[in-house]
């Protein structure tokens, strides 16, 4: 919009819903007004132009940072852009790869992993929601857990996890993944996703305690896709050895490497 400006044009065409669509704004000498109606003035324009960590919202002609402190786990919640869908912030911490790729083609590398995805599917951490709504293409129904309600309100406002909150085959469940997934009945889920922040933030998540419960509720041919980490880093490496440790001790028979979705898939027959 600064550029077109600058070039003396009166409208462009630009995405305001972080690159799902496009529309066109009209450049005023003192604002840009969008199709809705809001406006917003050029110092604005430029504050968030020189913010590439943060997306914003517009209400009553005012920009807004998509962002939460969370109470609960003493957290900061953000939404970043990217080229293609935001990833979320937690203290900073992006919870998908946007290096060398974008959210929605790693998320596209996990289901892949599993793929094909068909009957009942536990996705242990809802996040922005992108793999339980890609899950939810092909599964009978998606049951998906997210710990910290400031992340289920960053996802509200991105436009690329609605789904989350209409799908008819998403149930979202708010707790911990790890007590969560103690009251789900045996034999119940085909696949897993288990999509954890690193190991410093969830170690519970990483531990074979929970390993046990995911092959206790999981169907006798059904598997677990687990992210970890890139597997050529030092510490992705050593993460990885230990998951592929604890998953064989928790009775899981087949684990087989899946460095491309940077985790590992674990078959329980
Ligand atoms: C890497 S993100 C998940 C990304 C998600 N798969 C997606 O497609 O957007 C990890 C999420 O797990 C949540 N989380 C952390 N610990 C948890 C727990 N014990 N139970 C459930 N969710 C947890 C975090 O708040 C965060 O939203």
């Amino acid at each position: 919009m600064m550029e077109a400006q600058k070039r003396g044009q009166i409208t462009v065409t630009v995405s305001t819903d972080l690159n799902l669509t496009e529309s066109d704004i009209r450049l005023q000498p003192d604002y840009v007004l969008f199709p809705s109606g809001e406006q917003l003035d050029w110092k604005s324009i430029e504050d968030i132009s020189g913010n590439e960590t943060a997306c914003y919202y517009v209400e009553a002609n005012t920009a807004k940072a998509i962002k939460g402190f969370s109470e609960f786990s003493g957290r900061f919640y953000g939404l970043m852009p990217t080229d293609s869908a935001p990833t979320m912030l937690i203290s900073g911490i992006p919870m998908h790869r946007i290096k060398d790729t974008n959210p929605h083609q790693d998320t596209l590398n996990k289901i892949k992993a599993v793929a094909p995805i068909k009957g009942d599917v536990l996705d242990t951490t809802t996040g922005l929601g992108y793999t339980a709504v890609e899950a939810a293409k092909t599964a009978r129904h998606v049951t998906t857990i997210e710990i910290d309600p400031t992340a289920q309100e960053i996802a509200r406002f991105n436009p690329w996890s609605q789904a989350l909150f209409n799908h008819p085959k998403i149930t979202q469940v708010i707790g911990d993944a790890f007590e969560e997934i103690e009251k789900l009945a045996a034999d119940s889920f085909s696949t897993i996703i288990h999509d954890p922040p690193m190991f410093t933030l969830a170690g519970d998540l990483y531990s074979l305690a929970f390993y046990q419960q995911a092959f206790r509720v999981l169907k006798d041919n059904g598997r677990i896709f687990h992210y970890i980490g890139d597997p050529e880093s030092k510490s992705g490496a050593r993460v990885t050895a230990g998951v592929i440790r604890r998953l064989q001790e928790a009775g899981f028979k087949r684990v087989i490497r899946a460095p491309r979705a940077f985790g590992v898939v674990a078959h329980k027959q």
